[in-house]
């Protein structure tokens, strides 16, 4: 077989919802593996990657289906975390994704992230599945290993099946209170024209599971052809940028259509400008592993779209995570592409004020920084920013705020999200009188802000 019959590549599906709803654990399920026992605290503070291949996917459903045409080479999951901070990763994943797999708990219903994450989908007009897991955990739950979830459901007695159809009706009707319709996947006939699908599942016992596969990647096929056609221009996003052992400075990208080779000339939006490099090693997990857990790696001379990737070159120390990763082909103007790879620092800048004065915000991601400048811009906020900063808050950045003590008291200020002020950075503030207000939760950020805001305006 290989790749070649296939004109469409992997779709790409992001796995969303609120802490631990099961969205890792899922993903164990399907991949065989033990991820999320191996998470500090059990949660997810990375975004991840995961290919599976056509044939694993017809593995697992072929109780359902046998030799299911799935016409996609695989799919590549994409895991996001669930805790409230990490709204910037679950807005960089849903924003690279073909279709969603929303997660919902079967005990508790609609969360709060729940609902930012379905925010996040609408807004980007994202379609999805919503798995709702832990089905396992309803009261005298009998085991069905991998069975389909109307086997599954049939093998249950009267009080299982009841206390399911009242957990299923709440959860309808909390969609429905969102402005979203959702039936049972199995009696949706409407599914893609404003009726959600939900898949039961369990991720521990794995009902459903082949449900939720075949249902995904057979609908993402059919309806998404277009999308889904492979083309050979390079399109790719960094991820993370990470120090690996034995590897240096890496970064992980989306590879979500063309092909990258060892030795291709790239262009990356740096800190500090451009960085012009070339790929050193091309690397993946292998398939159905995890892309951010450390482990081997399968060494590639090439690897077509779409994949997760870890990328080895020189340079790569600035990189920002968020930006998009160009190909310097052999017609190309390197001035020209590293004109684009910087694109989208320039739009984030070009939204600071020319007049010079206004607060300096600092943001760990060019992702999280624009999120902050389009927050300050609203008009009950409506803060000025003269300066904006990458990573952490270093003395520079202190001096830099400083100027605004001469002429705008109030906005000698650092906002911080997401960063910590080095020790220095803050012994110089409080000397020459710099507030820096720092916070790593984007709830409380605003509020916290806001708090700020108010206080100037009195
Ligand atoms: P974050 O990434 O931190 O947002 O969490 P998550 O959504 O990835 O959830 P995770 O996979 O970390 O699971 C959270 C907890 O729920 C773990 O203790 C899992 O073992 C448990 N869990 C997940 N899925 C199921 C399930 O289907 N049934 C039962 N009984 N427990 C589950
Ligand atoms: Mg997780
Ligand atoms: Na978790």
């Amino acid at each position: 077989s290989g790749q070649s019959e296939y004109n469409l590549r992997s779709p790409i599906c992001c796995i969303m919802g609120h802490v631990d709803t099961g969205k890792t654990k899922l993903l164990d399920c399907i991949r065989g593996t033990n991820v999320q026992e191996g998470e500090a605290g059990g949660i997810t503070q990375q975004i991840g990657a995961t290919y599976f291949p056509a044939e694993n996917i017809r593995e697992r459903t072929k109780e359902l289906k046998p030799d299911a045409n799935l016409n996609v080479p695989g799919l590549l999951v994409i895991d996001t975390p669930g805790h409230e901070s990490f709204t910037n990763l679950r807005s960089r994943g849903s924003g690279l994704c073909d279709v969603a797999i929303l997660v919902v708990d079967i005990m508790h219903g609609l969360e709060r992230q729940t609902i930012e994450s379905l925010n996040l989908l609408k807004m980007r007009n994202t379609n999805f599945v919503i798995a709702l897991n832990k089905v396992d955990r309803l009261y005298g739950w009998k085991v069905c290993h991998n069975a389909s979830i109307v086997k599954a459901m049939k093998q249950q007695s009267k009080d299982v099946q009841f206390e399911f159809r009242t957990r299923l009706t709440q959860v309808i009707t909390e969609f429905k209170e969102q402005g979203i319709n959702t039936e049972l996947y199995y009696k949706n006939k409407d599914m893609g024209k404003g009726t959600f699908s939900i898949v039961p599942t369990s991720a521990i016992s794995a009902e459903g599971i082949p449900d939720l596969l075949l249902l995904l990647v057979q609908w993402t096929a059919k309806t998404m052809s277009e999308r889904l056609t492979y083309s050979n221009i390079v399109q790719c996003t960094v991820l993370e940028v990470k120090v690996v052992e034995g590897h240096g400075t890496t970064i992980d990208v989306i590879l979500v259509n063309g092909v990258l080779h060892e030795g291709d000339s790239i262009v990356v939006c740096g800190m500090h400008g451009p960085i012009v490099t070339s790929i050193r090693a091309l690397l993946t997990p292998f398939p159905m592993k995890e892309l951010r857990v450390k482990g081997s790696y399968e060494h590639h001379r090439e690897i077509k779209a779409s994949q997760g990737i870890k990328i080895n070159a020189q340079g790569l120390e600035h990189a920002i995570a968020g930006t998009s990763l160009y190909i310097v082909g052999p017609d190309d103007d390197v001035e020209d592409i590293k004109e684009a790879a910087m694109e989208d620092m320039r739009s984030v800048m070009s939204r600071v004020d020319k007049c010079g004065e206004g607060v300096y915000v600092q943001a760990s991601t060019l992702g999280s920084l624009e999120a902050l400048l389009e927050f300050l811009k609203t008009p009950e906020v409506s803060i000025p920013v003269s300066g904006i900063g990458i990573g952490n808050v270093h003395k520079k950045d202190v001096m830099k705020a400083s100027v605004m003590l001469e002429k705008r008291k109030e906005y000698a200020t650092i906002l911080a999200f997401d960063v910590r002020a080095t020790q220095e950075a803050q012994e110089l503030a409080d000397e020459v009188g710099v507030k820096i207000y720092t916070a790593d939760i984007i709830y409380h950020l605003f509020d916290q802000f806001k708090a700020y805001i108010d206080n100037l305006k009195e």
